[in-house]
């Protein structure tokens, strides 16, 4: 079974975070197709490549003016915490959480790149901010980075 397949309005032009967003619809895709044995291992593997997703999405932010607490490292926190619960009661054997929140991960990723992700991409290349080296580039000097710390993620859904 597949619970997302990859589209062209998933690709947000920034080759790094596409490649970590392809990983996760595959480990999404993994733990969709996954047997009673290796549902909750592939679950975990899912946790663990989502904490460095959000914590990479994160660095970046914060190199490049975002505050700490904006609402799209707030989402990430939000969707992690509900990912750590469904993982302890797992492991307890109650396996049935994760089946539940396959689709519900499924239906979420999307809109959180195409609005949250797609605007950290956006802002990072309006900047100059290289995100595979994770230094502004040559000649895009700091000065241009905000004045004041952004708490909005810069998406429509904040307006
Ligand atoms: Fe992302
Ligand atoms: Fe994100």
């Amino acid at each position: 079974m597949t619970a997302l397949t990859w589209t062209d309005t998933l690709v947000l032009d920034n080759p790094r975070m596409d490649t970590t967003h392809r990983e996760f619809v595959e480990l999404l895709n993994a733990v969709a197709a996954a047997d009673d044995e290796a549902l909750l291992p592939g679950f975990r593997e899912l946790l663990e490549h989502t904490v460095e997703h959000f914590a990479q999405e994160e660095r970046w932010m914060l190199a490049t003016g975002f505050a700490p607490e904006n609402c799209h490292q707030t989402q990430h926190a939000m969707v992690l915490q509900v990912m750590r619960e469904v993982e302890q009661r797992a492991a307890g054997g109650e396996t049935e959480f994760i089946r539940r929140l396959v689709p519900e991960l499924a239906s979420w990723f999307p809109q959180h790149a195409e609005m949250m992700d797609a605007a950290l991409a956006y802002h990072c290349a309006q900047l100059g901010y290289d995100t595979t080296e994770e230094a502004l580039r040559p000649g895009a000097a700091a000065p241009a980075l905000p004045q004041a710390p952004i708490t909005g993620c810069g998406s429509a859904s904040c307006a």
